[in-house]
């Protein structure tokens, strides 16, 4: 069996931008090969620096998906800090890569360009993420298009590797979901946190009603596109279309009936959430990180061999 895995940023309230374009392609696939799902602390670490605030987004990350519908009993779980090997195979791989290699990183100079600290972490980003894969043999990383540069970093650090010292590691494929259309905000714009246009996915009905009454409408035309446009997400084509008919421009009533179409996919989520302790996701990553420590331990030990440290 294939083998399938993918880092989720601990980052805060997801909206329905990330629950189509990210929680629902992965809870779909998974069950078809063998897969890994990590949560990537130590890539939070190059830009959060509260301690509380992290603790809070590992659990609530972790919440997140176990509400949208990952097993774990049939996807190991992970935390990225509990798997020392992955900082350690990191170390290896810089060590690998020179940094004009690094500098060609598009995600460095747009989070430079936005004005983050350059801290050495950030810069390094590449090779932890390198490793994340690497470890594991991934065959397939199913990823948003803004990773595709970072899963050939991974590919080019694993030929480096296999050319300095041993075949040791498979080169592994993005997978780009490219089928996802980018789900437009309430402005019609890509739906995102920092545009302030978003639709909470766990969100209470009320968080949820308000931002679909936010959703600008242009008065000119009989459809309101931007609304039409997110309602295409909960219904097909006919029935939107015939629904859209009915109510040919009345807005009121079409933003109603998208309130009752988002809430009919967030309750269910909604109340498997909140029924997960903070015990549970401890447990679950602990049971999660210990497989994954397995794994990631016996193909260490294969690298420091092949690289001359073990005596
Ligand atoms: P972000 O936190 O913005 O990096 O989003 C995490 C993941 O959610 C991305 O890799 C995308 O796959 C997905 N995503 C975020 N915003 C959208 C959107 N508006 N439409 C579709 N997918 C999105
Ligand atoms: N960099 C990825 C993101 O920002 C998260 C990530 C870290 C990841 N390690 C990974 C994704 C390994 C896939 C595989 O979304």
């Amino acid at each position: 069996m294939k083998r399938f895995l993918t880092g989720l940023q601990p980052s805060g309230a997801l909206h329905i931008g990330n629950y189509f374009g990210a929680l629902k392609p992965f809870v779909d696939q998974y069950r078809s090969y063998e897969s890994f799902l990590m949560v990537v602390d130590y890539h939070a670490l190059t830009s959060l620096k509260d301690p509380a605030a992290l603790r809070e987004n590992i659990l609530s990350a972790t919440k997140d998906y176990l509400a949208a519908g990952v097993d774990p009993e049939q996807v190991t779980l992970f935390q990225q800090s509990q798997v020392q090997e992955h900082t350690e195979l990191a170390w290896i791989l810089e060590c690998l890569v020179t940094v004009p290699f690094l500098e060609l990183s598009h995600a460095y100079k747009d989070k430079l360009a936005k004005g983050l600290e350059a801290n050495a972490g950030l810069f390094n980003y590449p090779m932890l993420m390198a490793a994340d894969i690497l470890l594991y043999d991934t065959d397939i990383v199913p990823v948003g298009a803004d990773q595709r540069q970072h899963v050939e970093y991974a590919r080019e650090a694993a030929a480096k590797f296999n050319n300095t010292y041993e075949l040791l590691f498979k080169e592994p494929q993005g997978l780009i979901q490219e089928t996802v259309a980018t789900v437009p905000g309430t402005d019609g714009k890509k739906m995102s946190k920092s545009y302030k246009n978003t639709i909470p996915l766990f969100g209470s009905r009320d968080d949820i009603a308000q931002a679909v009454m936010s959703i600008v409408t242009d008065s000119s035309g009989e459809r309101p596109e931007h609304v039409y446009a997110i309602h295409s997400l909960f219904k097909d084509a006919p029935a939107l279309d015939a629904l859209y008919e009915v109510h040919r421009g009345k807005y009121k009533a079409l933003k109603e009936a998208l309130i009752e179409d988002v809430d009919a996919l967030v309750a269910p989520m909604r109340e498997k959430r909140a029924s997960i302790s903070d015990a549970d996701v401890v447990r679950v990553l602990a049971e999660g990180s210990a497989r994954a420590k397995e794994k990631a331990g016996a193909k260490m030990q294969a690298v420091r061999k092949a690289i001359g440290v073990v005596l």
